[in-house]
């Protein structure tokens, strides 16, 4: 059974989307999901309880925009529901990972990502590894720039927050960047600052569509902010991502590979034998598991 409520609830958008998944440039939309029964302020809590600490990241609400190592802290499994309703007076940054976890929040995500490839006129096939994140976070809480290797559908459910895009200063600094997102824990936390390129103001039904390999950064207002962001791959990041997988490896084994974009052909060739190393890791395992 949908848990989309008729007329269409998610993402207002059209074939214009398909142009800027595309080319990786952002775009604004409206949506209609602030009063989705899942995402309630209370469903939220709940869901909070039922993924448990393994799968909710907690930092303080108030840090610089530029901040290049995350720093989480543990959260005691009783405290998340209490923590996530009662955000308007706490200082608290809240995201819950891969909700797709939980059967009902699982079909909304692949509704959400189906009906959005319907209207986009993309082929719903093409988009792969969906998941689920609710952000949930403090007045004046701050999301430093970093950038995200999925195709990102921000939907801003309560609470306003400004949503700011910036660009790579150099192709050098997005190639060191993004070989710290590899090599490490920086979960693409940039170093330095990015140069501002563009801004959307969010409240609630209004969203954002983020590419992969862009910077972004987000300041809430003064009210507790609560979002869904539904994440995919398609053909383009899946590419990349293999290709920088690829280039780490080698960097390691002391060669200096060309950076992905530099050389098209030598990158779809990457990108090929990346994929038909995954199809044989996978062949190899499902005979091992049976
Ligand atoms: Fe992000």
């Amino acid at each position: 059974m949908s848990t989309l409520q008729q007329p269409w609830a998610g993402p207002q958008v059209d074939a214009a989307l398909a142009a800027d998944i595309a080319v990786r440039r952002p775009r604004g939309f409206d949506h209609r999901l602030a009063g989705h029964p899942l995402m309630s302020i209370d469903a939220i809590a709940e869901l909070g309880q039922e993924l448990g600490p393994d799968s909710i990241s907690a930092e303080d609400a108030v840090k610089p925009l530029v901040t290049a190592e995350p720093a989480f802290r543990e959260l005691a499994a009783e405290a998340i529901a209490d923590r996530i309703r009662s955000l308007a007076a706490a200082d608290s940054w809240f995201t819950l990972l891969n909700i797709e976890q939980e059967r009902a929040y699982r079909e909304l995500v692949d509704e959400l990502v189906e009906g959005v490839a319907e209207r986009a006129g993309l082929d719903p096939a093409g988009l792969r590894r969906r998941m689920g994140f609710v952000f949930a976070s403090s007045p004046g809480s701050v999301t430093p720039a970093h950038f995200d290797i999925e195709h990102s559908l921000l939907m801003q459910l309560r609470g306003r927050r400004r949503l700011s895009f910036g660009r790579f200063g150099s192709p050098e600094v997005r190639e060191r960047e993004i070989n710290r997102y590899w090599t490490g824990s920086s979960f693409g936390r940039l170093e330095s600052m990015p140069e501002p390129v563009s801004e959307l103001e969010l409240g609630p039904g209004s969203g954002a569509y983020i590419p992969p390999y862009t910077p972004h950064w987000l300041s809430n207002g003064e009210e507790a902010s609560y979002s869904l962001t539904v994440t995919f791959f398609e053909r383009s990041n899946e590419d990349e991502s293999r290709v920088q997988v690829l280039n780490e490896r080698l960097r390691r084994l002391g060669i200096t590979p060309k950076p992905y974009g530099a050389a098209p052909a030598r990158d779809r060739s990457k990108a090929a034998l990346m994929r038909w190393y995954a199809g044989m890791r996978r062949r190899e395992e499902t005979s091992r598991s049976h």
